[in-house]
């Protein structure tokens, strides 16, 4: 049976993938941040998952603002991505899962999920900059990442945006379906963007540290408490972009075991951004007796 390993949230802001390319680790502006990435490399070399389920935002690459779904799943063979700009590469093609997309999606619709199929789905940055991140490398270099991605899109961009506590659910079906599912996977959840940030109108370079370090908080112990916020009350407290939290509360609940937090990095700010890097472990009960 396939096995949740644990979950990792990452920002996805574009300026770190041209530092990626541009190799500024050591910079003095960057090494706070990309330091936050070697608890997650340490973890993910022990745990060698080999799927990563990644629920992110879509900023146009993919879908525009003519046709936004709320929820949309990959079903592709693999994943391309194309110049957005800001000196990012693009990113090699990387490899998906279709059965286990299909597995996912039956799942969603059966708990009445109306979900968008794509089996054809170019990734952006959101998708791109994490990888890079968590598995190394440039997206651009030849050395390939060891894992397949089954990429999930929920709505940030458009109003109206789904609630925190369907996000929640969202994660919460895939949790189920991942544990129902017959192949021997190992599986790591991944949630990109946030936290708090605003990058237009008169609040632009807006962050709320005592906000964001609520979220971190409440996340592990109490995911319901953060679903009181309505989308305009994390607007408020979040920013504009902050929504981007959302990929979060999905790939939380998607955690189906006993959830703590192995390793955490906040840092203000990387590109207007308050980041935040963290590892989750999802230990089943059952596994706890047995350690
Ligand atoms: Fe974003």
């Amino acid at each position: 049976m396939a096995v949740i390993v644990g979950g990792i949230a990452t920002t996805h802001v574009p300026a770190i993938g041209k530092a990626i390319a541009e190799k500024k680790h050591n910079d003095p502006y960057w090494k706070p941040f990309f330091k936050g990435f070697d608890y997650v490399h340490y973890w993910l070399a022990r745990t060698k998952p080999d799927v990563a389920v990644v629920f992110y935002n879509d900023h146009g690459l993919n879908f525009f603002l003519d046709k936004l779904p709320t929820f949309a799943v990959g079903a592709a063979m693999e994943y391309r991505s194309e110049d957005e700009g800001w000196g990012i590469p693009v990113s090699r093609p990387i490899p998906g899962d279709p059965a286990l997309s299909w597995h996912l999606i039956n799942t969603l619709v059966a708990d009445e999920f109306d979900v968008t199929m794509c089996q054809d789905m170019l990734i952006d940055h959101a998708v791109t900059i994490p990888m890079a991140l968590i598995w190394r490398g440039p997206a651009s270099s030849a050395k390939s990442w060891p894992v397949k991605i089954v990429p999930i899109e929920i709505n940030t961009v458009q109003h109206p945006l789904p609630t925190l506590a369907r996000c929640l659910k969202l994660g919460r079906s895939i949790g189920r379906a991942i544990e129902t599912y017959e192949q021997n996977l190992r599986v790591v959840m991944v949630g990109t963007g946030g936290l708090s940030h605003q990058l237009d109108g008169t609040r632009a370079g807006f962050i709320n540290k005592e906000f964001d370090e609520l979220c971190l908080e409440k996340i592990v112990t109490e995911p319901e408490a953060l679903t009181r916020y309505s989308i305009h009350d994390w607007v408020e407290q979040s920013g504009s972009q902050g929504v981007e939290f959302l990929n979060w509360m999905a790939m939380r609940g998607a955690l189906t075991g006993r959830v703590s937090e192995l390793n955490r990095n906040y840092h203000i700010p990387i590109s207007n951004t308050a980041a935040a890097t963290v590892v989750y472990d999802n230990q089943k009960e059952s596994e706890r007796k047995a350690a």
